[in-house]
């Protein structure tokens, strides 16, 4: 991967524990307690072997869980190499899990599925029964087992098709594209399973931005970045007035470890938005071309015009730091100055790597991809 140390000799795309201002945590504390109040249990990480997965499991580890992945590897193994041989892998479909890959598990952290619009309509039959019917069974194996922490990642794109206005999370959704749809199947199935003992804790994050070992650049900050690196210019869609939650990655993944540590009578059966911030997608582009600018690259935005689809929504991010004490701390412009020290811009193998991009790389799978029985893509 083209990715620069930053300095200290460090090797490229380590994650480090929380508190390290290079590696994704926040130069403002967030709220996450500072030691884990059960430590040496057994977390079973669905989709581990992912964008925020890749961030998520070495916090876990620093904070002295035992970590057991489970995943597909769509996008490959090598991602995990810093912390492989401090975790049990289990390469599994989530549609059917081996049963041992939950013996003496403590709780569950689902990452696993399709994890963006275009995916889920490119095969929205496989996108339902990873998101929706695999979730729901994971929460029901829970259930069979008494394993009582579930976090389930949702999304805040439940909330797009609301009329305008900034949503908690009792607004009253209403999904119809394929993706969301499934994210809302899946909380409500787990919160049903309140009843029969499990606590699950769902987090709909905003889309995510900032580096992981496992990169996306589908994702709309880290898109911009791309674009400005590679090509010096930016398509701002209909003005870019569209507003958008963000989260930092860093702290969505301390997010997650704030739910699966907390008391179950806060959380159990709740939903909590994930976000630092609503931005308009003109703002990220200002932000991002600034940004570059600084470092001496020009970066130009050109006005396009809007596409037929379009997502506009904001949200409320007040329950996560009522409930928990919890705040999304890092901002777009942190994290962007983060990215642009990781990422050598003159080497664009990174940037170019179509695994960096999930539908496009479902698109290259295609025939491998999606059926739960054949060999993994890689
Ligand atoms: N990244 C974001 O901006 C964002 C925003 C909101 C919600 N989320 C949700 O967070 C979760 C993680 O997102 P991400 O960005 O890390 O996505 P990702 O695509 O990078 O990671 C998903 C992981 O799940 C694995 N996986 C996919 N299908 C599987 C299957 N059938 N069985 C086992 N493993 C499978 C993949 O191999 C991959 O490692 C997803 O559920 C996504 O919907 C992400």
């Amino acid at each position: 991967m083209a990715v620069r140390a930053r300095s200290g000799g460090k090797l490229p795309c380590t994650v480090d524990a929380p508190n390290d201002p290079v590696n994704g945590a926040a130069s403002r504390p967030n709220g996450l307690a500072a030691e884990a109040p059960r430590t040496g249990e057994l977390i079973l990480v669905a989709g581990g072997a992912g964008y925020i997965g890749c961030v998520l499991v070495p916090r876990l580890l620093a904070r002295g869980y035992r970590v057991r992945v489970l995943d597909r590897l769509l996008f490959g193994e090598q991602p995990m190499a810093d912390f492989r041989d401090r975790i049990e892998l289990v390469e599994a479909d989530v549609r059917a899990v081996p049963p041992d890959a939950f013996d003496d598990v403590d709780g569950v952290i689902n990452l696993s599925g399709l994890s963006n619009d275009p995916t889920a309509e490119y095969d929205p039959e496989a996108n339902w029964q990873m998101n929706a019917i695999a979730s729901e069974a994971l929460g029901e194996e829970c259930v069979r087992r008494d394993i009582k922490r579930l976090v389930f990642a949702s999304s805040c794109s439940l909330y797009d098709g609301l009329p305008p206005g900034i949503h908690g999370e009792d607004a009253p959704v209403q999904p119809h594209a394929a993706y969301a749809t499934s994210k809302r199947y899946a909380e409500q199935a787990l919160m049903r399973l309140t009843s029969e003992g499990l606590c699950p804790v769902i987090l709909r994050n905003g889309t995510v931005y900032g580096f992981s070992p496992r990169m996306r650049f589908d994702l709309v900050v880290n898109t911009f970045v791309k674009d400005a690196l590679l090509a010096g210019h930016l398509q701002l869609h209909g003005g870019g007035w569209m507003w958008r939650p963000l989260v930092d990655i860093g702290d969505c993944a301390d997010a997650m470890i704030a739910a699966y540590e907390a008391p179950a009578d806060l959380v159990a059966g709740e939903i909590f938005n994930v976000v630092h911030s609503n931005y308009q997608i003109r703002e990220l582009a200002m932000i991002v071309a600034g940004s570059v600018q600084l470092t001496g690259r020009a970066v130009a935005l050109e006005e396009v015009p809007q596409p037929t689809l379009t997502r506009n929504y904001e949200c409320a991010n007040a329950k996560l730091s009522t409930t928990l004490g919890f705040i999304p701390s890092r901002s777009v412009l942190e994290s962007v100055s983060d990215l642009l020290e990781r990422i050598a811009p003159g080497d664009p193998a990174l940037l170019n790597d179509p695994r960096c991009y999930n539908i496009r790389w479902l698109q290259l799978s295609n025939g491998v991809a999606l059926e739960p029985e054949s060999s993994p893509v890689l």
